[in-house]
């Protein structure tokens, strides 16, 4: 049983998506005690206000439900066009809706994985901004910016660099421990 549950939300829906390998790398090298569990985040919806007033849509009832079920959350997001990914944000919007949002509080970790130079790291400081309106708590390190990401990882999406496995392992032990901190 673990002592810590993080929940993984990853940025990319593409198939063979290098932060999705990341996420899935993050949770083979998880420290003992902690559990990543990756959240399916393909089925929902473009956010529509009209939607909403319905009510929400089952895969964002499910999203919520995980995320407040979890100790803390792993973003895992590409940077497009100096940003992070309208599929995040997209999912970040529907979850931050009234009632309740259960993003208040929540520690969050986050990585991303680039394929060119840049590691996603204006992305991620687009991120923590949003993070600051949801009342997020963000792990402020390590940093995770993981850029050429096409060599981190073999052509089944299997991490095959050990010193980005120790710095997931180390990542999650910092989230893990500073969701017990702030808890
Ligand atoms: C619309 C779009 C915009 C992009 N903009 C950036 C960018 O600003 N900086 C960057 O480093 N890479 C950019 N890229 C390349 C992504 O880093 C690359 O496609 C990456 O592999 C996406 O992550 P994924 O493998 O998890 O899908 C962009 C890709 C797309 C599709």
């Amino acid at each position: 049983m673990a002592d810590t549950k993080i929940l993984g939300i990853c940025g990319s829906l593409r198939r063979t998506s290098l932060n999705m390998a990341a996420l899935r790398a993050a949770a083979a090298n998880a420290p003992d005690g902690v559990e990543l569990q990756i959240a399916d985040i393909t089925s929902v919806p473009l956010y529509d206000n009209d939607v909403y007033e319905r009510g929400f849509p089952p895969a964002v009832d499910t999203l919520r439900d995980q995320i407040r079920d979890a100790d803390a959350l792993l973003f895992a997001t590409p940077e497009y066009n100096y940003s992070f990914s309208g599929v995040l944000k997209n999912a970040i919007d529907w979850v931050s809706r009234p009632p309740d949002h259960p993003f208040t509080g929540k520690a969050v970790g986050m990585l991303g994985c680039s394929a060119g130079t840049s590691g996603t790291m204006r992305a991620q400081y687009h991120l923590r901004q949003v993070m600051v309106f949801l009342d997020m708590r963000p792990v402020n390190k390590p940093e995770l910016f993981l850029p050429a990401a096409g060599n981190l990882f073999d052509d089944n999406g299997d991490l095959t660099d050990d010193v980005t496995g120790e710095r997931l392992n180390q990542l999650l032990n910092s989230l893990a421990t500073w969701s017990k901190k702030i808890a």
